[in-house]
């Protein structure tokens, strides 16, 4: 018998301490947050993505009346990232929340279906997504998805 310990460092820093770039894709998500569909949870998420060729794809929570047919925030941003420009990268992406009238205290940290989205996206353009947790004053800051995934699936397995 063997025990094996899996760990990962991620990086917390204040918001004021993030690089311009971090702060205006945080900032970004924030301002999507109104764009969110929530009227059943009351809670809005927001993610912002940065592609490689610069542009930043926003996307919110939609959710339905018919629960398992809305869709997060993450997915909403990565799937129309693909859609509209599959040839790029997703290079950074930022996650924010809001409930109860204010931005969530601490980093909001995405479902276990987002972070297998984002890991299959990772996998397809071959190159990691830093992903910036964002809370009210604070973030955490991931440098890629497959540290919040640790034994993950993916299409390796029946290749
Ligand atoms: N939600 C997201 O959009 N992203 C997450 O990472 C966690 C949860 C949404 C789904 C649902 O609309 C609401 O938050 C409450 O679960």
């Amino acid at each position: 018998m063997r025990k094996i310990n899996i760990s990962f460092q991620l990086e917390e820093r204040a918001k004021a301490e993030l690089s311009d770039a971090d702060k205006l894709l945080v900032e970004s998500a924030e301002k999507f947050l109104s764009h969110a569909y929530a009227p059943y949870s009351k809670f809005s998420v927001s993610a912002a993505a940065l592609l490689d060729n610069g542009i930043v794809v926003n996307g919110t929570n939609q959710e339905n009346a018919a629960s398992p047919s809305g869709l997060c925030a993450e997915r909403t941003a990565v799937f129309f990232a693909n859609s509209q420009y599959p040839e790029c990268k997703v290079t950074t992406i930022a996650i924010s929340a809001f409930f109860q009238g204010e931005i969530i205290a601490n980093p909001i940290t995405p479902c276990g279906s987002c972070r297998q989205v984002l890991l299959e996206t990772e996998n397809r353009q071959k190159s990691p997504i830093r992903v910036i947790l964002a809370g009210k004053d604070n973030c955490f800051i991931i440098n890629s998805i497959k540290d919040i995934l640790p034994l993950n699936f993916d299409s390796t397995f029946f290749e």
